[in-house]
């Protein structure tokens, strides 16, 4: 069988990757792709948000399964049209995709089904969300854009001074474009937070082993959010007890709130959660893998990967096994281009990949990369992420940190801190939103 992997960053190397080994698979496409993707299967020049371009190349190739990496296009309805054309498609419709692609849209779901989440409010006029937070006695108070902002529509507040230049900023500036047609004005939540993965065909659930990335650029937390710049697995702290709750008081109902308002979901939901003194509450559902997130699922998973996608493509999911675990430690460090997150470099000559991925245990994963001839050169933000696996976290972290460090380009940085977080130590009150 040939499988199609729509995207083209870390998350979709880390797929390509793992879904190459499998026995059932004879080639594996990437629509874009990067210098990654192609060294595993053959990259097709195909935008990720190019539906007709996707379906022609899938029928043409007669692909038996197509996994979509990213949030925009299964916001535009492309899982949707590929199960339309009789494609296989792991990935949410746009009705699924709508709780990542609406905040205020997934908030009406989740207080309707009685999920515990942070109590909020939505406007779709500034003036109002601006008289709300005026009256607001309590702070901080997050304010959050509506639509897809690249996890960059979120600002805590301090007082209702930043709040109401945070409002102008989303609303009136449109600094994340048609985003922020509406605000949301919520509950600040003090806790500890995780993020938990789960597959589902809609009816069966597969939680996935727990995973925290670092969001923010600097060491110990500082500076402005990024896509993740390190990433760690297992995470200790995380009680079986909460993780159980998390179970039962979040995902069970998610999907049961699901199934209820008719949406088919297919794929992976990715819960961003605080885990707080009266247990775990929902801060919002990404319809996708994260990413760095993703790299190190797919370097912990034991055993072949398909059929779980191709079940839940197809709505089989409850004849998959329980996915099993590497039991080490494993982490994955993030390259990034200066700049990063705002403006960057790109096309910068990238040495030392062969000689860091010769190293026992370590996948380097590529991101924002690119082919120039029988070079590799930067083409991103986010460059690659170097990943290790390790008897404890220490060792997978010196070796992640060692392969990195022969790896070389201009303008190359990194944290120098993944995986040192452990919980509870890092209430969330601690870090930054975003500046204004
Ligand atoms: P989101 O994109 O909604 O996950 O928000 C981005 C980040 O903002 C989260 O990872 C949290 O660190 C923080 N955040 C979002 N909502 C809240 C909240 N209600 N209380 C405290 N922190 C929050
Ligand atoms: N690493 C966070 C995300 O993929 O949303």
């Amino acid at each position: 069988m040939k499988v199609l992997v729509v995207g083209s960053g870390g998350r979709e190397h880390a797929l390509c990757w793992k879904i190459a080994q499998s026995p059932l698979v004879e080639e594996v496409l990437a629509c874009p792709g990067n210098a990654g993707t192609q060294r595993v299967g053959r990259n097709v020049d195909v935008a990720a948000t190019d539906i007709d371009g996707i379906i022609a190349l899938a029928r043409e190739e007669r692909v038996g399964l197509v996994v979509v990496g990213p949030e925009d296009p299964l916001c535009a309805g492309l899982a949707d049209r590929l199960r339309e054309a009789g494609l296989p498609t792991f990935g949410p419709g746009a009705s699924g995709a709508r709780l990542e692609g609406s905040k205020s849209f997934a908030k009406d779901l989740i207080e309707r089904h009685r999920i515990p989440t942070a109590a909020s409010r939505t406007f779709d006029r500034s003036g109002l969300a601006k008289g709300y937070v005026r009256g607001c006695q309590s702070w901080p108070q997050v304010v959050k854009a509506d639509g897809l902002a690249a996890g960059k529509g979120v600002y805590i507040c301090e007082d209702s001074r930043t709040a109401c230049a945070a409002i102008d900023a989303i609303m009136e500036e449109r600094r994340h474009g048609k985003a922020g047609v509406k605000v949301l004005i919520e509950e600040f939540l003090e806790g500890i937070e995780a993020s938990v993965f789960a597959i589902t065909d809609g009816s069966t659930i597969l939680i996935l082993e727990p995973v925290m990335d670092h969001k923010q650029v600097g060491a110990g937390d500082t500076g402005p959010n990024t896509g993740g710049m390190g990433v760690y697995s297992p995470v200790e702290g995380l009680t079986r007890r909460t993780h159980k709750q998390i179970e039962q008081r979040i995902l069970v109902p998610s999907i049961h709130a699901m199934r209820q308002e008719g949406i088919d979901f297919r794929g992976v939901l990715f819960c961003g959660l605080m885990i707080t003194e009266s247990g775990p509450r929902l801060l919002e559902y990404n319809v996708r893998f994260g990413d760095p997130e993703c790299q190190v699922l797919m370097r912990r998973l034991a055993g072949d990967v398909v059929p779980m996608l191709l079940a839940t493509a197809e709505g089989k999911l409850d004849s998959i096994d329980t996915p099993t675990w590497d039991a080490r430690a494993c982490v994955g460090v993030v390259g990034a281009s200066e700049g990063y997150p705002g403006e960057y470099r790109k096309g910068d000559r990238i040495v030392g990949l062969e000689a860091a991925e010769g190293r026992t245990d370590v996948v380097v994963f590529h991101a924002g990369t690119r082919s120039e001839g029988t070079d590799v050169v930067t083409n991103g933000g986010r460059v690659l992420c170097v990943t290790a696996l390790g008897e404890d976290m220490e060792a997978a972290r010196e070796s992640a940190y060692a392969a990195f460090d022969v790896i070389d380009w201009d303008g190359k940085f990194c944290r120098r801190d993944i995986g040192r977080r452990s919980l509870p130590a890092q209430p969330a009150r601690a870090r930054e939103g975003h500046e204004l």
